[in-house]
């Protein structure tokens, strides 16, 4: 029997853009559009590689935060899907912050889902739903992940003389992602993940 689902071939069938999509580029994504911010090209071009790994890190984080506010289920759904939105929105202006650091610097962010899967350090997650301490541990995980670049790359800005990526990083980036996962870890004190 035929399934009553939409076929995606009949989709792109039918709908055409309505001029050509070339490959056109204003800038090429790995190239530096020097800006007279008193930096050195090169000093631009390793911040701008670090935040794009960093942004692709932080829109994963971004994303499990919602997957997850849909998906809790048990006697904390309540205050974890309340939870979960509140650091969703906390990452969304993380991203955008990055993303306009990495322009002000020059550069291009990454911006579309493909090239964050491909960038990301964050392990891939099932499309299923998993318990509360799946949840929880995948989120401190990634936080993790993302706090010990973020220190990495603060440095490297600090030693390079890039104050406004250093500043971005340790004020907005490693604050914000140290208190959330205060948040989370405060709800395994009565099962210790380790
Ligand atoms: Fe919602």
């Amino acid at each position: 029997m035929k399934k009553p689902t939409a076929r995606k071939q009949d989709i792109l069938d039918r709908v055409r853009p309505l001029r050509d999509h070339d490959e056109r580029e204003i800038q090429a994504f790995n190239a530096i559009a020097k800006l007279p911010i008193a930096l050195a090209e090169h000093v631009c071009k390793a911040s701008v590689d670090n935040l794009n790994q960093l942004i692709a890190d932080t829109m994963t984080l971004r994303d499990m935060y919602k997957k997850h506010h849909w998906q809790v289920a048990g006697a904390t759904f309540y205050q974890l899907h309340l939870l979960y939105d509140k650091h969703f929105d906390e990452q969304s202006e993380i991203v955008d912050m990055l993303a306009e650091r990495i322009q002000s610097l020059g550069g291009i962010s990454i911006a579309m889902a493909h090239d964050v899967a491909e960038t990301t350090l964050i392990p891939r997650l099932p499309r299923g739903r998993q318990p509360v301490p799946v949840q929880l541990s995948r989120l401190l995980h990634a936080h993790e992940i993302v706090l010990l670049e973020a220190r990495t790359m603060a440095r490297q800005a600090a030693e390079a003389g890039d104050d406004g990526t250093n500043d971005l990083l340790v004020s907005d980036v490693i604050r914000t992602n140290e208190l959330q996962v205060w948040f989370l870890s405060e709800h395994l004190v009565d099962a210790p993940l380790r």
